[in-house]
C-alpha cells in the first residue's frame, strides 16, 4: 500500500519553527519513526514551499497511490488550486494539522481543503499512535 505524506510551506522548519506550537522534533526524525511503526506500508515523504509543486505532486500520485496524508500549512486557508487538485484525483486525501487550528487565529478556521478531503485530523502534534 503506497501512502504519500505531503507537507506544504514552512513545514521543512519543524524542530526549529515555533516549538511551543509545533514541537521540537524534525520531520525527518518523525518520518523515520513512522516508517518503523508502519513498516507494512510503503511510505513516501515530499515537502515543498511552492503551491504549484504541491499540485504537481498530487497529480503525480493521485491515480496510483492508495492515500495521501496532507498538511498544506498556510495554503490550507487560501488555496483553491490545491482544493481543485484534490477534487481532480482519485486517491483519497486526509487533511492533517499538527496544531488545533480552531484554537488559533480566526483566519486559520477556514479550510479550502476540508470539503474535498476524505477526513481531517488535527491538534495531536506529531504522535505516532494515539
Ligand atoms: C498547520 C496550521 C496552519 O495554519 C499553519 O499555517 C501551518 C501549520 C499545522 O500543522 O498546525 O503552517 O498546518
Amino acid at each position: 500500500m503506497k501512502i504519500l505524506i505531503l507537507n506544504g510551506p514552512n513545514l521543512n522548519l519543524l524542530g526549529k519553527r515555533e516549538p511551543k506550537i509545533y514541537g521540537s522534533e524534525t520531520f525527518e526524525d518523525y518520518f523515520e519513526s513512522l516508517k518503523e511503526k508502519f513498516s507494512e506500508f510503503e511510505l513516501e515523504y515530499f515537502q515543498s514551499n511552492h503551491e504549484g509543486e504541491l499540485v504537481d505532486k498530487l497529480h503525480e500520485v493521485g491515480f496510483s497511490y492508495e492515500g495521501v496524508v496532507f498538511n498544506a500549512g498556510a495554503y490550507t486557508h487560501t488555496s483553491v488550486a490545491l482544493a481543485d487538485a484534490i477534487k481532480g484525483i482519485e486517491t483519497p486525501v486526509v487533511e492533517v494539522h499538527i496544531s488545533n487550528v480552531h484554537q488559533r487565529e480566526e483566519f486559520r478556521h477556514k479550510s479550502y481543503l476540508s470539503p474535498v478531503c476524505k477526513g481531517v485530523i488535527l491538534g495531536f502534534g506529531l504522535l505516532v499512535t494515539i
